[in-house]
């Protein structure tokens, strides 16, 4: 099998026994514990890499702890994978693809022949006609159907289409445009289109339709009524289309279809998947905003953190030490989920984006040889900015029943320096870190005074893991070591559990079954429906109360 998969079963590997040994006596030692007996652990447990500090010593880990999970990678064949990966192999076996969104980060002067090509040189070269075509836009020089200049650009796409352009658009709105208008439709719902239109002028808007197929019912449909839109404010000449629409897919046939000149086609590759492609063509809305100038400091980070991942020590190794930490939580510790919390308003969509990222990739129950997993892969990925999670759900996180390990996210410096903003926005940051570790004991409580009945109420058991990720600002580059840091962590998790990271069947029924429910919705006529009797019922109900029905 290609991409030195992990042979065997993940329960097999010596390093998995002897975890599981290791755990049963660490797992009641507390953080309290584990700081008292070493005075520099907070200096210790840390590591540097593309520009981003990581502090995991706020974990429930000994270096015994660190060692083994090592050994875990090694046995399971991590390295090789992720060599594999940067060579092209085809490590997506479900799919027979090779996975290289690392070569979209690779420089210029790079080459990576993958089956007798030049794969970086592809690369550049979509970049430098995005580039162009940016710079058109932005000046000016790109006009639309009726002569005006492109004020508003409207990105339609879902899932990796859409998450990833979204999220960087808001992370880096600080370095965007400001003249000029983004929007981004994803939602079949005609109110994510209408309510993202209804103050633009279609004289002066550009629609990107984002979709590696181009078959996506979502984005078809709003690609569609994008059309229509556009060409009533037109005056409904075909020839505006070539003006106001551009896409960005792999599949030119369908975008010539679609009536889109495929010189206004930017392509990517099969081996790019939807959600490891916010830096190919996928990103032309990211260039649009911020510039190429700075859609290369974006690139650049990314790669950054591609090298980091593939040259530093593992005991120094970012993305590593991260999807190690994850399996440990998982699939030792029992924890369901991980928060991620970015302390930044502009990461405000950063959640979202790693929820496509980490579930779409690591949510898989066989591997990649077609058993069934005895063992939790993927963990459910949520989060919201920092601090407004903290007078929401918080709470649950430090007192509640569940363990959650917790990843922050904070800056030195602030884009928008406000008064004291920063300094108590990072106070937070800290003392969230701080209050989950090591907590409050009944006795600290009754030393404040308070009565006794409530003292329970009060105490804060603490032990709660977190991680500390520190960068200096949130700018383009560190933006691509950010995402690619959770990117390999991802991979680092599936190469353990010997699953494909980089395949999404699971997403296949429900998007059949909708196609067939369809014409069942639409019929005049009353359909045989031939489903389960909920759902028969349900689209009965549904029918009537759009009055469909012809009973
Ligand atoms: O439904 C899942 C998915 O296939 C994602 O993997 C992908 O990012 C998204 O749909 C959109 O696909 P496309 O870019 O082909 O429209």
């Amino acid at each position: 099998m290609s991409g030195a998969a992990a042979g065997g079963s993940l329960r097999d590997a010596p390093a998995w026994g002897r975890l599981q040994a290791h755990f049963a006596e660490v797992r009641k030692r507390t953080l309290r514990e584990l700081f008292d007996a070493d005075s520099e652990r907070g200096e210790r447990l840390v590591a540097d890499g593309a520009g981003l500090f990581l502090d995991f010593s706020k974990n429930r880990i000994t270096d015994e702890t660190l060692l083994l999970l090592g050994e875990l990678a090694r046995e399971r064949g991590v390295e090789e994978r992720r060599e594999a990966m940067f060579r092209g192999e085809h490590i997506n076996v479900s799919e027979d693809r090779a996975v290289l969104h690392v070569a979209l980060r690779m420089p210029r002067e790079r080459s990576l022949i993958v089956d007798g090509t030049d794969v970086v040189k592809e690369v550049h070269g979509t970049l430098d006609r995005m580039a162009a075509f940016a710079e058109r836009v932005r000046g000016g020089e790109w006009r639309g159907h009726t002569g005006k200049a492109i004020r508003n650009v409207v990105n339609i796409g879902i899932g990796g289409s859409d998450l990833g352009p979204v999220m960087a658009y808001e992370a880096l709105r600080h370095y965007s445009r400001r003249e000029m208008t983004f929007r981004f439709v994803s939602n079949v719902d005609g109110t994510d289109f209408v309510e993202c239109t209804r103050d633009l002028d279609p004289q002066e808007t550009l629609f990107i339709i984002s979709s590696k197929t181009f078959t996506t019912l979502e984005t078809m449909t709003n690609a569609h009524s994008a059309r229509d839109w556009a060409l009533a404010g037109l005056g409904g000449e075909e020839e505006a289309v070539a003006k106001h629409f551009v896409a960005v897919s792999t599949n030119a046939e369908e975008v010539s279809k679609f009536g889109i000149d495929t010189d206004n086609m930017f392509g990517f590759w099969e081996w790019v998947g939807g959600r490891y492609s916010m830096d190919s063509a996928i990103g032309l809305s990211t260039m649009l905003a911020i510039g190429p100038a700075h859609f290369g400091e974006l690139l650049a980070g990314f790669h950054a953190m591609d090298e980091h991942f593939q040259e530093a020590d593992s005991g120094a190794n970012l993305p590593l030490i991260m999807g190690l930490l994850s399996v440990w939580y998982g699939d030792f510790f029992g924890a369901e989920t991980c928060g991620v919390f970015p302390y930044d308003q502009y990461l405000h969509r950063f959640p979202a984006y790693l929820q496509q990222l980490t579930m779409e990739s690591n949510g898989k129950h066989v591997t990649i040889a077609g058993e069934h997993v005895d063992y939790d892969t993927g963990a459910i990925f949520w989060g919201e900015p920092g601090t407004n999670g903290q007078h929401s759900f918080y709470q649950l996180i430090h007192q509640g029943t569940r363990l959650i390990p917790a990843d922050f996210i904070g800056f030195a410096h602030s884009l928008n320096e406000l008064g004291d903003h920063h300094d108590k926005l990072m106070s937070n940051v800290f003392a969230q870190g701080e209050a989950l570790a090591f907590g409050k004991t009944a006795e600290q409580v009754r030393e404040e005074g308070t009565p006794e009945a409530v003292v329970p109420h009060r105490v804060m058991e603490g032990n709660r893991p977190s991680n500390t990720i520190l960068a200096e600002r949130l700018d383009p580059r560190t933006l691509g070591a950010l995402v690619a840091l959770y990117e390999h962590s991802v991979f680092t998790q599936g190469a353990v559990w010997g699953i494909d990271s980089f395949d999404q069947w699971g997403v296949e029924l429900g998007k059949e079954l909708a196609k067939a429910i369809i014409p069942e919705l639409e019929s005049k006529q009353e359909p045989r429906l031939r489903h389960d009797s909920s759902t028969n019922a349900l689209i009965r109900r549904y029918r009537n109360m759009r009055s469909r029905t012809s009973s």
